[in-house]
């Protein structure tokens, strides 16, 4: 059988295609290998992982440690609170993982911010190595490891392990095979905007009931209410999505009357005076 008759032998037999391209490979250096396995190894993460989508692989960096102890740490020149992550474990470690196609990075509050465009991006790459920093932060010359510094919000979590996870779980729901086609196309199709409304069963609860349209069984009507629900729902919650995202001629006319409709009823802009 060729390749190709097997694939689609899989195919007809319920099985998912597999991933045409190799398998993106993560590494996320740690001192704490515990707070990241569990995450990883459950619902979307660990199918990613048993389909052959993406391997991770969890480092602990003490073994990179200085020493009899294993030192990864130390005092911050100048005084000050708190311990910061040396360079050498860091350097130590990178010497052993990284490869020409690898791309380093620092998870770090100071980054760009994470979002869905650069999700895509790392999705398409081969080798991403994590480096989780601990204590109260690194030594400013890891910074020069590294090849992009990135931060999940405008918060600061006790570690880089959090924001490791949260990337990764985001970026192997991306690799191909890893969710449905359907729902890629979905959200897709409303790329850049807020989710719309969804319902399940019931038809009524506590006197709220479904919209009709969605029971209508006409697929046009309900992409259609869709999209103006989520353009609906953006304009409200997060105006500032809608200014840097192109709208299509039927996008523009939906928001549009989403306007329209709103006129008189719109928040008071001045709600959160201090
Ligand atoms: N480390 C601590 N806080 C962080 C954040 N918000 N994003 C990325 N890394 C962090």
């Amino acid at each position: 059988m060729s390749t190709a008759d097997e694939a689609s032998g899989r195919e007809a037999a319920g099985e998912p295609r597999p991933n045409p391209r190799a398998p993106l490979e993560i590494e996320i250096l740690t001192l704490f290998p515990g707070m990241i396995a569990g995450p990883l190894g459950e619902s979307i993460p660990g199918r990613v992982q048993t389909r052959g989508l993406a391997t991770v692989r969890i480092h602990d960096l003490r073994q990179w440690g200085l020493g009899r102890h294993k030192t990864v740490d130390d005092y911050t020149y100048g005084g000050g609170a708190g311990m910061v992550l040396r360079p050498e474990p860091v350097a130590a470690a990178l010497e052993v993982l990284r490869r020409p196609d690898s791309t380093v990075i620092l998870p770090d509050p100071g980054g760009e911010v994470f979002a869905q465009a650069r999700g895509h991006d790392l999705a398409e790459r081969s080798h991403l190595i994590i480096l989780c920093p601990r204590y109260e932060g690194v030594d400013e010359r890891v910074r020069s490891m590294v090849d992009l510094e990135l931060s999940i919000g405008d918060y600061v979590l006790s570690g880089g392990e959090i924001p490791a996870l949260v990337m990764v779980d985001s970026i192997l729901r991306l690799l191909p095979g890893a969710i449905d086609s359907e729902s890629i196309a979905e959200e897709s199709f409303t790329a850049g905007l807020l989710e719309y409304p969804q319902y399940t069963r019931p038809p009524e609860f506590n006197g709220v009931t479904v919209p009709a349209v969605l029971t209508s069984g006409h697929h046009e009507a309900v992409r259609k209410w869709r999209l103006k629900e989520a353009l609906r729902r953006t304009l409200w919650r997060r105006p500032e999505l809608l200014e840097c995202r192109p709208l299509s001629r039927e996008e523009a006319k939906l928001l549009g009357e989403v306007r329209a409709e709103a006129k008189g009823s719109e928040p008071a802009a001045d709600l959160d005076v201090e």
